[in-house]
């Protein structure tokens, strides 16, 4: 199959964020380390809503971050979820908030996981993740 088609039909986690990944990549010059992406089948809406938290985390690395790199680890061990964003940006002070923030814990609360952003000024924000076993059991 063409990779054009192959990227259109994408239905996999994994395909989608390669493709949003690669898009990034190409339309900001910001360098993306993919450490590692889960190569099972994550059941919906678990799919879609650790997607829905990545894009909002990229949105940010890209309108605000200023970062060079940005890296994502999304693994799936031990029936559990665990989710990285870091980037080396310019990061924010603490009691930061905004809709954006507020949407990625709401999208990980709803599947019955736990999300916290860390920003440190001059320091980068890292994305940190968990969706525990009990949730991704159906
Ligand atoms: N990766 C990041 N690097 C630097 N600053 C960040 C990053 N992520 C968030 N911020 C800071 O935190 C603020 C709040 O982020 P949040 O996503 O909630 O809102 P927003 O991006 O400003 O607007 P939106 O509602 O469109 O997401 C941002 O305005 C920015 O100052
Ligand atoms: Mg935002």
């Amino acid at each position: 199959m063409h990779d054009d088609l192959r990227l259109l039909e994408a239905k996999t986690l994994q395909q989608t964020l390669e493709r949003r990944l690669a898009e990034l990549s190409a339309s900001t010059g910001i360098a993306v380390e993919v450490w590692a992406l889960p190569k099972g089948d994550i059941p919906d809406p678990v799919a879609r809503n650790v997607y829905a938290a990545v894009s909002e985390a990229l949105a940010n690395v890209e309108r605000h971050s200023g970062a060079g790199t940005v890296s994502i680890a999304l693994t799936l061990a031990k029936s559990c979820l665990r989710l990285t964003v870091s980037d080396d940006g310019c990061g924010f002070p603490s009691g930061t908030t905004g809709r954006g923030l507020s949407a990625m814990k709401a999208y990980f609360a709803e599947i019955g996981g736990d999300l916290t952003v860390n920003g440190v000024p001059g320091g980068g924000t890292t994305v940190s993740g968990i969706v525990p076993p009990r949730a991704l059991r159906r």
